[in-house]
């Protein structure tokens, strides 16, 4: 199923190569809406959607199609079959078991990681030179499993890990502080997942250390308190959305299109992105989240941020944690 752009947006896209192509496995709340929010930023020239359900990502494409009007020019591509995914130059993985209600992430860490084993041969059949971004959950397991699958090296395939979190937490600093969302800079490192960790001693607002913030008009200085809540808010807020609403896919399909845009546009930008460690800190052979460089080649190098003692001992429970999920299922 394919639909072209519109010619009269062309030049909209024109930032964009006009040959980039990025393939979305999975066509559920998080693949179509990730589909939705690249083609709307303009984030790839070709968005092609595969899912073993035909019925479903005809539809999703079909739906799709029917905006491309309203969107920078991209062409939209949809199939059960893998072949719709050839000579992507990244892509997303999104397909795998949904959280319910009060289930963690680590508890889909069998169904994913055999599902992986399932799909990724294939995939890089028809794109071996692709750049893999694992989504799917619980993603630091199913990363590091999808390395050892693959065999691919750690530039090439990594996953989304806590981009959405320190999104997540630059929104409630944002909120609660009365500052510029873009003007935050904090990440949420480690696990995405619960024994993820706030990186606070790095943390600023407009290049102020957010640990010397004085506050503004009435707003801040934060507490130790405040940071811990703010901390439990971010860290528990898939659960919070999938009571209510069954799923997340808005915020986490976002963060999956700026990926998108920083290996396509080549941006060199610092993601906290999930990739396989050797000695960082002294914490290796496992996939977590740091800020790492991510562009034309890939997560490229993972950077130093200043770690506080008690930000290390997080990040090390947290490494600690993922290798014995890993172990559990023989990786
Ligand atoms: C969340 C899912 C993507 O955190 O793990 O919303």
């Amino acid at each position: 199923f394919e639909s072209l752009g519109s010619a009269s947006e062309a030049s909209a896209s024109s930032s964009t190569h006009k040959t980039s192509k990025v393939s979305i496995v999975g066509a559920g709340a998080v693949g179509s809406t990730m589909a939705y929010a690249a083609l709307m930023r303009g984030s790839a020239r070709t968005v092609a959607l595969y899912d073993i359900n035909a019925s479903k990502v005809q539809a999703e494409v079909l739906d799709l199609s029917h905006g491309i009007q309203f969107m920078p020019m991209a062409n939209v591509l949809g199939s059960d079959d893998v072949e719709v995914c050839r000579d992507s130059d990244v892509i997303m993985v999104t397909a795998g078991a949904k959280q319910k209600p009060g289930q963690s992430r680590i508890d889909l860490a069998e169904a994913t990681i055999n599902l992986v084993k399932t799909i990724l041969p294939p995939l890089l059949e028809v794109a071996p030179n692709a750049t893999y971004v694992m989504v799917t959950n619980p993603v630091d397991v199913v990363t590091y499993a999808a390395l050892k699958i693959t065999g691919l090296p750690r530039h090439q395939l990594f996953g989304s890990g806590t981009v959405l979190d320190s999104s997540r937490l630059r929104y409630v600093l944002a909120r609660e502080l009365g500052v510029a969302v873009q003007n935050v800079h904090a990440y949420m490192a480690g696990e995405h997942g619960d024994s993820e960790i706030p990186l606070w001693s790095s943390a600023t607002i407009g290049g102020v250390p957010l640990l010397d913030w004085p506050g503004i008009n009435g707003r801040g200085p934060l507490t130790e308190a405040q940071r811990e809540a703010i901390a439990n808010e971010v860290i528990t807020s898939a659960y919070s959305i999938i009571e209510g609403k069954g799923a997340t896919n808005y915020a986490v399909a976002l963060a999956g299109s700026r990926i998108i845009e920083a290996l396509l546009k080549d941006e060199n930008r610092v993601l906290p992105v999930s990739t396989l460690v050797d000695n960082y800190f002294s914490i290796t052979d496992v996939c977590l989240s740091i800020p790492t460089v991510v562009g034309g080649r890939g997560a490229a190098e993972q950077l130093r941020v200043p770690l506080s003692n008690a930000e290390y001992d997080g990040l090390k429970s947290s490494a600690q944690k993922l290798k014995e999920v890993a172990r559990q299922f023989g990786y």
